[in-house]
């Protein structure tokens, strides 16, 4: 029990690490806080109007959160390898929507899930960003299609074989949701921006 509290630790630090906003100030494009929404993540760095400081948050939100269960497993060995991967997952994607360093008010967590759900079960991964993708296309809202993929990873994890990650997967969701809860408001009243606008 000890070991898995240093993963679930470890995978706390990494995933707090609020990427965008680092990004944001590295690129001189501002405080990510005072653009757009306000929020840390992609699609708010994207409203700065930079491409590449948005892939850049992109990858290196979504990779905490793959590093995270990857070095979990690494580390933990056979025994504990699978249940570290995930507590270590899971409280990357805390730490990314809770950080203690701005005062546990971070992002909505859908880069980190991705990124933790390829590690931990790749199918399940891959499913869930294309159904990002396909509802992106779609509707062109990026909370929309993370909410939509949020929601089908536990259908997924049934329908591709992953059942011991449902749980984890029902978790997410529910905190994602909760963290849309504006996003939701204004797809409900029809003013939620498309992705790239202010
Ligand atoms: O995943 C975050 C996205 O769904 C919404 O971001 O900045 O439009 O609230 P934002």
């Amino acid at each position: 029990l000890p070991l898995l509290l240093l993963w679930g630790a470890l995978g706390y630090l990494l995933g707090s690490i609020p990427f965008g906003m680092v990004v944001t100030k590295t690129f001189g494009l501002g405080n990510l806080r005072e653009i757009g929404s306000g929020n840390i993540g992609t699609t708010n760095v994207l409203r700065t109007g930079s491409k590449a400081a948005a892939a850049a948050t992109l990858i290196l939100d979504g990779g905490k959160g793959a590093v995270a269960v990857l070095l979990a497993r690494a580390l933990a060995g056979d025994l504990a390898g699978e249940d570290a991967a995930q507590l270590a997952g899971l409280l990357a994607f805390v730490g990314h929507c809770f950080p203690v360093w701005l005062g546990f008010k971070g992002g909505k967590g859908v880069a980190t899930f991705l990124g933790l759900m390829l590690a931990l079960a790749w199918p399940v991964g891959i499913a869930c960003c294309l159904t990002w993708l396909a509802m992106a296309l779609l509707r062109r809202m990026s909370s929309l299609a993370a909410l939509t993929a949020a929601v089908s990873a536990p259908l997924w994890c049934l329908l591709l074989g992953y059942q011991p990650v449902i749980f984890l997967a029902v978790a997410l969701a529910a905190v994602i949701l909760w963290r849309h809860k504006d996003n939701i408001a204004r797809l409900r009243a029809g003013t939620e921006p498309k992705i790239g606008q202010k």
